[in-house]
C-alpha cells in the first residue's frame, strides 16, 4: 500500500481519525442497551426509542467513522489536506459525540429542549467539517475520485438541514407540513445520499487498493452516483409523478438498481481479487454487499406487501441496511485502515526497520476480528428474524441480537485499542504528523 503513489505523509496525525474511530463504537453499544431497557422499538420505527437507536447508529457510529475516513483519506487519495484538520476534526467529534446522544435524548423522552441543544450541538459539529471537506474537494487534483465525495457532502447538507427542519417542527418552533413526507426526503438523502453515495466512492479507492481487486468499470464510476442523484431528485418531487399509482417508483426504481449494480460489481471484483487468502475484513464487505441487495429487493417491494406486514418489514429494512450494509463495509474498512496507519505512523516516526515493530497482522490479529464478525452475523441473523418468529420467541431473539451487538461492538473497540497500545508501547506518538519526523 505504501508505494501506491498515495501521499500518506499529507495525512493528519494518526491521533485525529483514531480518536474518531475509538469513540465510534460506544454508540451501537448504546443503542443496544436502550433497546434491551426499551423493547417498543420492535412494533414501529416511529416510537422515540427507534427513532433515539436510529439516530445513534446513524450520526454516532457511521457519522464517526465516516468523519474520521474523509479526514484520512482526502489528504491521501485526493492529495489535497484537510484546511485546519486538527481542529475540524475536533469540531466533528464534539458535535457528533454530544449532538447524537443529544438528539437521541429528544426523541426519548419528546423534549423540544434536547430535540433543538442536539439538534445545534450536531450543526456546530458538522457544518464546519462539511466546509473543511468542500474545501479539500475544490482544491483536490484528482476531480472524477472525488465527484461521489462531493455528492455525498451535498446529500448530508441536505439532509442535516431537513432534519434541522424536522426537529424545529417536533419542538413546536415552526409549523411544517407534510411531516411524513419530509421525514421519508430526509432519511433518504441521509441513508442513500450521505451514507451509500459515500460507501460507494470511498469504495471505487479502497476496495482495489486494500484487498487487491482490479479497479471498478469505468462505466460505473463514471455514472453510477449521478444515477443515483438523479434517483433522489426524482423521489424528491413526486408531485411530478402524481399520474403513477405508487409516485416513489420512478425514483426509488434507480435507487435500487443502483444498489444491486454496486454490490454485484464489488462482488465479483473480490472474486477477482489477486491475494486469495482468508480475510475477514473481505468477509465483512461482503455480508454487507449481500445485505445490500436485500435490502434494495426489500424496498422495492414494500409498498406491495400487506399492512398487517409494514411495520416489521420497515424494521427490518433499517436492520438490513444500517447493521447488515452499512456497519459491515464500515467494519471492513477499519480492519484495514488503523492496522495500516497504525505500522505506518510507526514506521515513519521511529524510521524502524522492518521486524524491529509490528506488522499490521500483529497491530490486530485475525482471530480477534473473526471473533467481531461472528458475534456481528449472528446479532443480524437474529435481529432480522426477530420479526418472523411467533412470541415470545421474536422478543428473545431481539433481545438476545441486541446483546450480540453490544458484544460487536465492545469487541470492536477491544480491537482497536489493541493496535493503539501496541502503538504506544513501540514509541509511537498521536500528535505527530508523518511529515515532520
Ligand atoms: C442534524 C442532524 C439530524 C437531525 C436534527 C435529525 C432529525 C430527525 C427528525 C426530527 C426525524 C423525524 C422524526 C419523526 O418524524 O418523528 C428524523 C427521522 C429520521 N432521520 Fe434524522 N436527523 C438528523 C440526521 C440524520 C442522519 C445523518 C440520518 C441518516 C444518515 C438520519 C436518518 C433518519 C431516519 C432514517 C429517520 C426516519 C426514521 C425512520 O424512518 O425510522 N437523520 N430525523
Amino acid at each position: 500500500m505504501a508505494d501506491s503513489g498515495l501521499s500518506y505523509d499529507q495525512g493528519p496525525p494518526f491521533g485525529a481519525p483514531l480518536r474518531l474511530f475509538l469513540t465510534a463504537p460506544l454508540f451501537p453499544l448504546l443503542a443496544a442497551c436502550l433497546g434491551l431497557v426499551m423493547p417498543d422499538w420492535q412494533t414501529t420505527r416511529w416510537t422515540g426509542v427507534s427513532l433515539a437507536m436510529t439516530h445513534l447508529i446513524t450520526l454516532g457510529y457511521l457519522g464517526m467513522v465516516m468523519l474520521g475516513a474523509l479526514l484520512q483519506m482526502l489528504p491521501v487519495v485526493l492529495g489535497s489536506p484537510v484546511p485546519a484538520a486538527r481542529l475540524v476534526g475536533w469540531c466533528g467529534w464534539l458535535g457528533l459525540g454530544l449532538g447524537a446522544p443529544g438528539l437521541a435524548l429528544g426523541f426519548l423522552l419528546g423534549e423540544p429542549l434536547w430535540l433543538v441543544a442536539g439538534t445545534l450541538l450536531l450543526a456546530l459539529g458538522l457544518v464546519p467539517f462539511s466546509i473543511a471537506i468542500a474545501v479539500s474537494l475544490i482544491k483536490t487534483r484528482a476531480p472524477r475520485v472525488a465527484w461521489p465525495i462531493r455528492l455525498a457532502t451535498l446529500a448530508l447538507l441536505i439532509t442535516l438541514a431537513l432534519g434541522s427542519v424536522l426537529a424545529g417542527a417536533l419542538s413546536g418552533l415552526w409549523p411544517v407540513q407534510a411531516l411524513a413526507d419530509l421525514t421519508a426526503l430526509h432519511a433518504a438523502w441521509g441513508l442513500l445520499g450521505w451514507v451509500l453515495i459515500l460507501v460507494i466512492g470511498v469504495a471505487y479507492q479502497v476496495v482495489p487498493m486494500l484487498q487487491i481487486t482490479p479497479d471498478y468499470p469505468a462505466w460505473v464510476t463514471r455514472w453510477l452516483t449521478w444515477l443515483m442523484l438523479a434517483g433522489l431528485l426524482l423521489y424528491s418531487a413526486p408531485s411530478s409523478t402524481d399520474w403513477l399509482p405508487n409516485n416513489d417508483l420512478p425514483g426509488a426504481l434507480p435507487l435500487c438498481a443502483s444498489c444491486v449494480v454496486f454490490a454485484v460489481v464489488t462482488l465479483r471484483l473480490q472474486a477477482r481479487r489477486r491475494r486469495r487468502i482468508a480475510d475477514v475484513s473481505l468477509d465483512f464487505w461482503r455480508l454487507g454487499m449481500v445485505s445490500l441487495i436485500l435490502a434494495a429487493l426489500l424496498f422495492a417491494v414494500l409498498h406491495g406487501l400487506p399492512a398487517a406486514w409494514m411495520a416489521a418489514a420497515e424494521i427490518s429494512l433499517g436492520i438490513l441496511f444500517l447493521l447488515g450494509f452499512a456497519a459491515s463495509v464500515v467494519q471492513g474498512m477499519l480492519y484495514k485502515i488503523v492496522p495500516f496507519l497504525a505500522w505506518f505512523h510507526l514506521k515513519t516516526q521511529t524510521g524502524a526497520r522492518l521486524g524491529a515493530i509490528p506488522n499490521m497482522k500483529q497491530m490486530l490479529p485475525e482471530p480477534l476480528v473473526r471473533q467481531h464478525f461472528r458475534l456481528h452475523l449472528a446479532m443480524l441473523i437474529l435481529l432480522l428474524a426477530a420479526p418472523i418468529l411467533p412470541a415470545p420467541l421474536g422478543q428473545v431473539s431481539a433481545s438476545a441480537g441486541l446483546l450480540l451487538l453490544a458484544g460487536g461492538a465492545m469487541r470492536l473497540e477491544l480491537n482497536l485499542r489493541h493496535a493503539k497500545t501496541l502503538f504506544l508501547r513501540h514509541g509511537g506518538r498521536l500528535g505527530q504528523a508523518a511529515e515532520n519526523k
